[in-house]
């Protein structure tokens, strides 16, 4: 195994030091470290964070090869700065037994790029009807914590709290995607002023906040873990504020997108800026800044959802919603928070290393942690070409935009799967 010693590189923000990461660990960091063994890394203005962890990525495999891998989008993350990604359960077939959920674990870890944590269905066949085999799944090789009907609400109250009932026995959490069905049949767009004039169905932010409300009151009667997946509106803000202020074991999550666009971009037609939840107002925007930043919202998630061409490039109401988010989510994080690496370590990695369960993920590069570590140049800005993402799909909404931040290094327990901004493998 190859020792790597990183010099003049800035942890976290802090004053610039050596770090020496050697079998799998950071075996020092300092001034002046020496290993004559070791391939040295330049890292003179760069950022040494914890490796990123996201929550919501989908992998899209099994079933939609077409659209992305578990190795493209392992690859995808590592560019991205990702050492952990949690899989979302909606491929084909759905991940809803011990079966599925180890073949994608499996597959992750052949790609061997990230740490890929395959999330468990609520409902089989995410179907919303009946319970799946959580406890085969949690029993798995997966060991599968985290649940989620992700891309469908688990709209049935009784079956939400059968859920959470069920995980609370070894501490599982439901991640939920907060939309009431019914509110939002047809829904093309931000219910609001824009769908108005543009004539399309909207979907009203109380589809999410009336979710979001019935849940926290569940989780805290059955006194159980919930994540709330995407939270787009301000209001959701407010149940949740409300929520963590009683007491509620309740965390929650933002994507890249909804902390940067709004439903403005839907004048275009342009499908790629279809999303579900759908992109909401400027106000919405300016409440989920300051939640994430006040900790209301714990983490940024990326919702990373890669599409085929023909599922994207379509007219706006037949195109499926989603966007890719693994390789942009640090420079929009950049882009909207500033240089607050402290933040952006907490946010993107230490919280959903610790809501995901996942050791060893999440600890800031010190000595004898494992070397799970991204290296940022804060000073490079990037022009997003789809084209040149290691993602199978093109769906990116920041496509010709100029971003700040770029991915240098990423370590997955001290092998590089990325150097000098390239994919190693
Ligand atoms: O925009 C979305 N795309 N929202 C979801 O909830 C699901 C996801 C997907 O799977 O494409
Ligand atoms: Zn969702």
């Amino acid at each position: 195994m190859t020792a790597y010693l990183i010099t003049g590189v800035s942890v976290v923000g802090g004053e610039p030091t050596d770090l020496l990461i050697r079998d799998g660990v950071v075996a020092g960091t300092g001034h002046g470290l020496a290993a004559d063994d070791a391939t040295v890394i330049d890292a003179t203005g760069l950022v040494a964070l914890p490796g990123l962890v996201d929550l919501h990525t989908h992998l899209r495999e099994p079933g939609r090869e077409d659209a992305e891998t578990v190795e493209s989008g392992s690859r995808a993350a590592a560019l991205g700065g990702y050492t952990a990604v949690c899989a979302m359960a909606n491929t084909s077939p759905v991940a809803d037994t011990a079966g599925v959920v180890e073949q994608v674990w499996r597959l992750g870890r052949e790609a061997g790029l990230v740490d890929v944590q395959p999330i468990g269905a609520v409902t089989v066949g995410l179907a919303g009807e009946r319970l799946a085999e959580l406890g085969a799944m949690a029993d798995s090789a997966a060991r599968v914590r985290i649940f989620s009907d992700d891309g469908h609400c688990v709209a049935d109250p009784r079956l939400m709290r059968r859920a959470l009932e069920y995980v609370k026995a070894f501490d599982g959490v439901i991640a939920q995607h907060a939309e009431e069905p019914r509110l939002t049949e047809g829904a093309q767009m931000h219910e609001g002023e824009v769908s108005t004039r543009l004539g399309l169905t909207g979907w009203p932010a109380v589809a999410e906040e009336a979710i979001i409300a019935r849940d926290v009151l569940l989780a805290e009667h059955v006194g159980s873990r919930l994540h709330v997946c995407h939270v787009s509106t301000a209001g959701s803000v407010e149940v949740l504020r409300q929520a963590k202020a009683r007491g509620v074991r309740v965390t929650a999550e933002v994507t890249p997108h909804h902390l940067l666009l709004t439903d403005e971009r839907a004048e275009s037609y342009d499908p790629v800026f279809k999303v579900n939840p759908p992109l909401r107002t400027a106000a919405d925007v300016a409440a989920l800044r300051a939640a994430l930043a006040e900790g209301v919202i714990d983490i940024i998630a990326t919702d990373h959802a890669p599409h085929a061409v023909e599922d994207k490039e379509c007219e706006w109401a037949y195109a499926r919603p989603g966007m890719l988010g693994l390789e942009t989510a640090l420079s929009i994080a950049l882009d909207v928070l500033g240089p607050r690496w402290d933040l952006i370590a907490e946010r993107m990695s230490r919280v959903p290393a610790r809501i995901a369960g996942l050791a060893g993920h999440g600890l800031d590069p010190a000595p004898g942690v494992p070397a799970n570590l991204t290296v940022v140049d804060p000073a490079a800005r990037r022009v997003i070409e789809p084209a040149e993402l290691a993602s199978r799909s093109r769906n990116t909404p920041y496509a010709r935009m100029t971003l700040p931040g770029r991915i240098v290094a990423t370590f997955l327990r001290g092998e590089p799967t990325v150097l000098d901004g390239k994919a190693v493998k």
